[in-house]
This record gives structure tokens, C-alpha cells and sequence, in this order.
């Protein structure tokens, strides 16, 4: 891959993607982060190949100057959230529309070939159709998702009025190792495992029947590599799921099942902007971008165990 910059890559998602960007063979790829919410550990073993710049996607100077030369851009940075998108909305608008434009217009100004966006499931809102197909019609429920939902426009527009080769892919529920469950924003599976380690029940908002479908994070990595070289995958939405579907009740089970232990989970009123099932429909991106998701929901989650087990050892000392 020719000169490869993910924004958002000391992210959790993003700093997996430099690994498998690294792995499939990019001497070096550039990070540019601001580091709101991604940190640099998450790059630790992997420092000597990356060129972290610190800089806000908010500010067009520092960006373009960021993206000169590049031949790939991953765009990741955003404040990903619904809850954090209803509580604090202006800056999450400023960075997943404005910072998201600014990206684009630095990339078709740099003559940069292809932007790979990261799209949300968001997106389908409210539809009870299953599985969500990328030709229904979207219904975005939160401020974030209409934020990533007009990313994928600007993306597309782009394509359409100034050439730049854009591929959108809305990722279904991410969860994998370097996901931080330390924010009361961050995603499910990371405050679960924690729960799990911890010994303490889980907080589920509603009556834990409401469904997702997880993707584990090497998956996303995947399909992200994948869409930056399809060839006729330009100017396409495409989902990023792993094509089950999982209650957050028989997540919790299985991860206590994992772990063999016992421990109920405590239960508080639903989150406003949540929706209640989502499936992705993976045909398209099957066909497209040739890819098929490699990890079972049991196989990501005992990893993921793994990975925080072994991380909380390292923070308190241990071997
Ligand atoms: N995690 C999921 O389940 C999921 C689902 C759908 C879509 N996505 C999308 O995937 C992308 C990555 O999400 P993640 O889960 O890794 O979250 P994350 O918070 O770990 O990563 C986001 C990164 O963007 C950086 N960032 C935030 N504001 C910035 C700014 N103004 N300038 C530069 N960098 C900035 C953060 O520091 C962080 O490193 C996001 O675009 C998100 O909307 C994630």
C-alpha cells in the first residue's frame, strides 16, 4: 500500500488498522491524531514504523499539511458516540461533519486516489427491516448518526464532483483489543469484559434484549484493507458487519460462560437514541471487496478477554 495516513489511527479501531496496514506490507504509515480519545501506548509496539503527527482534524492548515503526499487516507477520527452526540453535540458535529469535510477537501486538493471512510451502522436508525441492506432507505435516530450519515454523503460528492475514489463502510459494533473501557461512553463488549474481570455486574440499559451485531475488530481491519484496493468499489457504501445477531443478555452469558463464573447483571432505563436490533446484510461486500468475516462472536470475545486480562496485569505489575 503506497503511503498509507489513518486519522484516528491511536484510536482503538485505528491503531489495529496500522498493524494490518503494517502487516500487509506498508513500510510506514502516518497517524494524525489529536488524541481526545486515542492514546499513544496503543501504537507501543509498533512506534518504530508510524509517524504519529498530533494534529485536529478541525484545523484545515495543520490537516492538509498532514495529508500532503499521501496515496491512501483512512479517515477514522471522529468523537463516536450517540450518548456523547445527544449530552455535548457541538463538538461532535464540528469533528465528524466539519473535520470530516476538511479531510475530504484536503484529500481532493492533495490529489490524494482514495479515501476509506468509516461509516456507522448508525445510520439505519430506527427501520425494523433485518438484515440492514446499504440500498434501504436510511433513518438516523441520534445526532452521531446523522453526523456519519452526512460523512458518507460528503464522501460520495466528493467522488462525484472532484474524482476522489471514495469507499464508505459502515461498521457494525466494533469490539476487539485496545477498545477503552474506562469512559461511560465506550463500547458495550469493553465495559462488559471489564465487568467480567472485575467481578461485578454489568450495567445493561434497557431490558437487554435489544440485539447487535458484533464485529471483531481484526474483521474491520480487513475489510478497511480490502476496500482501499476494490477496484469498482469507488463511490460505494458498503456494511462492515459480521452478519449475526446477539442480545446483549446472551452476550453477558456467553462471556460468563467464557470466564466460568456467575455473576447477574444489574439493569437501568434504555439510553435515548439506541435502537433495538441490528444485522448486516454482508452480499455486497462479499461481492465487491471479496470479504468474509473470519471470527465467530465466541472466538473475538475470548481474545478480547484475553487482551484485557493480559493488559490489566502489565498496568498492576505483574507478568
Ligand atoms: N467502535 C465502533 O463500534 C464503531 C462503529 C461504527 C463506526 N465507528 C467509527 O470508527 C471510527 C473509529 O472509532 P473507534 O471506536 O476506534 O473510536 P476511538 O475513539 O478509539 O477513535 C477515534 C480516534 O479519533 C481521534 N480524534 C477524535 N477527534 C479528533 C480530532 N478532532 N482530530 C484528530 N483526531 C481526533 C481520537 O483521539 C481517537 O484516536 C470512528 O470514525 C467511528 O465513528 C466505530
Amino acid at each position: 500500500m503506497n503511503r498509507p495516513v489513518v486519522t484516528g489511527g491511536a484510536g482503538f479501531i485505528g491503531s489495529s488498522l496500522v498493524r494490518g496496514l503494517l502487516a500487509a506490507g506498508a513500510g510506514r504509515v502516518t497517524v494524525v491524531d489529536n488524541l481526545l480519545t486515542g492514546r499513544e501506548e496503543n501504537l507501543e509496539e509498533v512506534r518504530g514504523s508510524v509517524e504519529l503527527i498530533r494534529a485536529d482534524i478541525r484545523n484545515y492548515a495543520e490537516l492538509a499539511a498532514a495529508l500532503r503526499g499521501a496515496g491512501t487516507v483512512f479517515h477514522l477520527a471522529a468523537i463516536p458516540s450517540v450518548p456523547r452526540s445527544i449530552s455535548d453535540p457541538v463538538p461532535s458535529h464540528e469533528v465528524n461533519v466539519d473535520g470530516t469535510f476538511n479531510v475530504l477537501r484536503a484529500c481532493a486538493e492533495g490529489g490524494v486516489r482514495r479515501v476509506v471512510y468509516a461509516a456507522s451502522s448508525s445510520a439505519y436508525g430506527g427501520s425494523e427491516v433485518l438484515p440492514k441492506v446499504e440500498s434501504m432507505a436510511p433513518d438516523p435516530r441520534s445526532p452521531y448518526a446523522a453526523q456519519k450519515l452526512a460523512g458518507e454523503y460528503l464522501a460520495r460528492t466528493f467522488h462525484l464532483c472532484f474524482g476522489v475514489e471514495t469507499v464508505s463502510l459502515r461498521y457494525f459494533n466494533v469490539y476487539g483489543p485496545r477498545q477503552d473501557p474506562s469512559s461511560p461512553y465506550s463500547g458495550v463488549l469493553s465495559l462488559f469484559i471489564r465487568s467480567l474481570l472485575e467481578r461485578t455486574p454489568p450495567l445493561i440499559h434497557g431490558d437487554g434484549g435489544q440485539s447487535r451485531d458484533f464485529t471483531f475488530v481484526e474483521d474491520v481491519v480487513d475489510i478497511t484493507i480490502k476496500a482501499a484496493r476494490a477496484r469498482s468499489a469507488a463511490g460505494g457504501v458498503y456494511n462492515a458487519g459480521n452478519g449475526g445477531r446477539y442480545t446483549l443478555n446472551s452476550v453477558w452469558d456467553l462471556l460468563q460462560s467464557i470466564e466460568g463464573v456467575k455473576i447477574p447483571a444489574r439493569y437501568g432505563p434504555p439510553r435515548g437514541g439506541d435502537v433495538r436490533h441490528s444485522q448486516a446484510d454482508v452480499t455486497a461486500a462479499a461481492r465487491d471487496l471479496g470479504h468474509r468475516p473470519r471470527f465467530s462472536l465466541e472466538e473475538g470475545l475470548r481474545r478480547t478477554v484475553a487482551w484485557h486480562r493480559d493488559a490489566r496485569m502489565k498496568k498492576s505489575g505483574g507478568s
